[in-house]
């Protein structure tokens, strides 16, 4: 281990992952015999649809895997762009989108591109760890906003602008959300956009959960302004978690800069995960994540069903990812100890609100529902036939 009194300041405002003690614990049990319901881990179980790995085979067999340009290969940047087109019905030329190494490394070179150290961030609280993290490793600085179950837990155009200052240079918002899977409306983006403009900063939209919504049709924020920046991802509605790629839209004009920093930071995004990607936007694949997406959508409802009648209460619904933030207030003042304790007791691994935020954490659980629908049953009958052991403290 390298001696800390070397390392910059700034490592000391760099917090880890909580989650990734529940997961340990989780590991522990399940290497003592347990049967652990992992509902903790923030990626769909599903693997990466056949046509994508198809496509990566044949690609590997076909092509000599060099570095693509900084900014992708243009084949994929035309293709990304072609399903704003079909999807939503927006105009994005494939010159203003960038592939990306994941969209981390998407929401690292718009932060980087936008803020200098000592200017303020906003962002909701509850949201993604990583924002706030990101945006102190810049030496800017991160202003949590509570965002409550009356605001669907989102940074909404009213709290932006009661929280905005003159230091302020950025919002980032997340629809929809994790850990809370709350979306914001079409209008919703407009206000906020309107917002950040009248300040003189910038919107940073995080749609990297964008396609995987169970209410209504998927959203984006470019329907209604070409001035923000995205992030989005083949991760999540894609299932390419670990193959490392995602996008950042960027307005007009801007795309030169980032290909500075791409060129700089990683040189090119993985170039096997690139020709993979087409096939994930071709009709083929698309057929398969909707079909997951239906699933994803049916195990929301059975929790949505289940949860309230054990005492878990969601204040705000969660109508895309794949989350429900839960209130558990009614059994303790400590969710991270409830937690541990629900682990121990049930087999079930839930996330504790701690990472998400300062606003009320010890009050919530997130659990995702990556899991089949008979195991999320099993997970909330085990809880529940638990929670029968302790006193409600309401
Ligand atoms: C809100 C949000 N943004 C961004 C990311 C980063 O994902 P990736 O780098 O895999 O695209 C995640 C991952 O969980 C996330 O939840």
């Amino acid at each position: 281990m390298g001696d800390v009194r070397t390392l910059a300041a700034r490592m000391a405002q760099i917090a880890p992952f909580e989650v990734m003690e529940v997961l340990d614990a989780a590991r522990r049990l399940e290497a003592s015999g347990r049967d652990v319901i992992h509902l903790e881990v923030g990626e769909p179980d599903f693997p990466t649809p056949a046509p994508v790995i198809r496509a990566a085979h044949a690609a590997l067999d076909a092509h000599p895997m060099f570095y693509t340009s900084a900014v992708g290969m243009p084949e994929l940047r035309e293709a990304i762009a072609g399903w704003y087109g079909r999807a939503f019905g927006v105009e994005v030329p494939a010159e203003r989108i960038i592939v990306t190494s994941g969209s981390s490394a998407a929401l690292v070179m718009a932060l980087g591109a936008l803020v200098d150290p000592g200017d303020r961030v906003l962002m909701s609280d509850p949201g993604y760890p990583c924002n706030r993290n990101l945006v102190r490793y810049l030496g800017a600085e991160p202003v949590l906003v509570p965002c409550g179950p009356e605001h669907a837990y989102q940074l909404t155009a009213d709290l932006a602008a009661a929280a905005w200052g003159p230091t302020t240079r950025a919002a980032i918002a997340a629809s929809p959300s994790n850990p809370t899977g709350t979306c914001l409306t079409r209008d919703q983006w407009s206000d906020l956009a309107n917002v950040c403009r009248r300040g003189g900063g910038v919107l940073i939209a995080d749609e990297i959960y964008q396609g995987l919504v169970y209410d209504g049709p998927a959203e984006t924020v470019l329907a209604v302004a070409d001035d923000v920046w995205v992030v989005n991802s083949f991760s999540k509605y894609f299932q390419m978690t670990g193959w490392r790629l995602g996008w950042l839209v960027v307005p007009e004009g801007a795309t030169r800069d980032i290909e500075k920093v791409a060129q700089n930071l990683y040189i090119s995004a993985p170039t096997p995960a690139q020709y993979a990607a087409l096939a994930a936007l071709s009709d083929e694949g698309l057929a398969v994540v909707e079909e997951r997406r239906a699933e994803l959508g049916r195990r929301r409802d059975v929790l949505l069903d289940e949860l309230p009648k054990i005492g878990f209460a969601i204040r705000a619904r969660p109508s895309g990812a794949f989350y429900i933030y839960c209130d558990v207030s009614a059994f303790t003042a400590d969710s991270f100890a409830f937690a541990a304790w629900l682990l121990q007791e049930t087999g079930v691994a839930l996330t504790p609100g701690r990472d998400f935020g300062d606003a009320a954490p010890r009050q919530h659980l997130r659990i995702a529902y990556t899991q089949p629908t008979e195991r999320l049953r099993e997970a909330v009958h085990r809880i529940g036939n638990a929670l029968e052991l302790l006193p409600r403290r309401v």
